[in-house]
């Protein structure tokens, strides 16, 4: 059983949250169309729907924020962000970004363009151990397809195992035979792997697949949103690393990539940001540029104010404090031990950045069509004013051909817990507010749809409760 870390910060600013009735909730979500994408924050009390841009920056980023440079080129603060970059990853050429999918859609074009210049493309494809939603749709515009390969651990949630994000390595390698190389338009290493968990990739693994994508003249893409948790796991779970500090380990995993597309919204610490970086490929970065500017601005600032760039270069050193990694770990582990210790399945052990329950488990008697994390989340939703979010089914879709639902592997319910933002009092409430759930679980019902939306449903459907 994991300790309760002290939070190895003080608290200097505080925003109020409300704390509302069951009555007031369940008015609410009803309101919303029984789908908490649609509720105000406001009527919220612990929001664990992302850990994407809701962390708390720092007074050190807050002060860096007066001293933002907001020139439209050659701003100051876009050079301290490209030396902490190059400092820190051995990347040289850097493109500040929006967001993560920002770097998404002015790079996979670019290297779609690349690779039909030098291979024989008829059928591209990029694979990846887990495609994120953002990244597979950005992988399709360019009307190539989005191929995962994480390993059979990832798919059983009970088991221990230390890297659930790992690549299968024979089925990459069967993958690449089965499309050829020439097609494989990009290995794509999602670090953590946060589709099946937030899972780490061991170090071995991801030599392993860079050294697959080397024999196969095909370059590695690295989805570095939550970097510093990866790293953190290579250190107390990979034999060798033990004694490595944090930013060596960090070096280390990115020296097996080419590329790298950052979402900065998570481990980067800022509230928006993103980041193309490439290690030394010219060719790349230029086609990379000329694509930055019509779609995300001029190449130094990509979308954001100088003073994001300046939260930046300071988030990604933060981002890899040791003792800011112990508790943020930590603090997720604590969630999800107390979690499994009152008898709720979850994906274990927990990952970087959320405790993932296995809905499918836990309400055997909702079919997966009538989205059995969904009514979990909205339950937990009305019991505690805590709002998750389904991965599942519902997040699936349907086959765009046939119009049948797709069959999901998993069913589960994300709490993702916010950097920086809530204490372990507010964890210890959101086990208190399981153990109520569970005494009835059984009266929890399934939804359907008042409207399904016919793409990205899950954003703004409306749904009812079957009886
Ligand atoms: N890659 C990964 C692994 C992600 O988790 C995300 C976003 C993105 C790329 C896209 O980045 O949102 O900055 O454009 N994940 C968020 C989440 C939205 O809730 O997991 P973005």
């Amino acid at each position: 059983m994991s300790q309760r870390i002290p939070e190895p910060f003080r608290i200097k600013m505080v925003e109020p949250i409300k704390q509302t009735t069951r009555e007031y909730r369940r008015q609410a979500l009803a309101a919303a169309g029984n789908n908490p994408f649609l509720l105000k924050s406001e009527d919220v009390y612990i929001d664990l729907l992302t850990d994407s841009g809701t962390g708390a920056m720092s007074d050190r980023q807050w002060a860096g924020l007066m001293t933002g440079d907001e020139a439209y080129a050659g701003s100051r603060s876009f050079f301290r962000l490209e030396e902490a970059v190059r400092d820190i990853f051995h990347y040289r050429h850097v493109i500040p970004t929006h967001q993560g999918r920002g770097a998404e859609q002015i790079l996979f074009p670019a290297l779609l363009d690349r690779r039909h210049q030098v291979k024989n493309v008829t059928d591209p494809v990029f694979i990846s151990n887990y495609h994120f939603d953002t990244t597979a749709a950005h992988v399709e515009l360019t009307g190539s397809r989005a191929i995962n390969t994480v390993g059979g651990a990832a798919k059983d949630t009970q088991t221990y195992h230390p890297f659930k994000g790992n690549f299968d390595l024979g089925l990459l390698q069967s993958t690449i035979a089965e499309y050829g190389a020439d097609n494989v338009v990009a290995i794509i290493i999602t670090v953590t792997c946060n589709s099946v968990g937030g899972q780490p990739v061991s170090m071995e693994n991801i030599a392993a697949v860079s050294r697959i994508a080397a024999d196969n003249d095909i370059p590695v893409v690295i989805d570095a949103a939550r970097y510093c948790e990866n790293a953190w796991f290579i250190k107390h779970r990979e034999p060798g690393y033990n004694n490595r500090s944090i930013a060596e380990i960090v070096r280390e995993m990115f020296s097996y990539g080419d590329i790298f597309t950052m979402s900065a919204k998570k481990d980067g610490m800022v509230n928006m940001g993103g980041l193309c970086c490439i290690k030394e490929r010219e060719d790349i970065f230029q086609a990379v540029q000329v694509r930055c500017i019509p779609f995300e601005g001029f190449v130094t600032y990509g979308g954001l104010a100088g003073r994001d760039l300046e939260a930046l270069a300071i988030g990604l050193y933060e981002g890899m404090d040791e003792q800011y990694l112990d508790y943020r770990i930590g603090q997720v582990a604590y969630l999800g031990d107390q979690l499994r210790a009152i008898g709720v399945p979850i994906q274990y052990p927990t990952g970087g950045h959320a405790v993932f329950v296995d809905a499918k488990r836990l309400l055997p008697h909702i079919p997966p069509e009538q989205f059995p994390a969904h009514a979990l989340c909205n339950q937990l939703y009305i019991y505690g004013g805590i709002r998750g979010v389904e991965i599942g089914s519902l997040l699936l879709g349907r086959d765009p051909k046939t119009g049948i639902q797709k069959p999901s592997e998993f069913e589960l319910l994300r709490l993702t817990i916010p950097r920086r933002v809530y204490t372990n009092d507010h964890m210890d409430y959101i086990v208190a507010t399981f153990a109520e759930i569970l005494k009835d679980i059984d009266s929890i019902k399934g939804l359907t749809f008042t409207f399904e939306p016919p793409i990205l449903r899950h954003f703004i459907a409306r749904l009812r409760y079957i009886d």
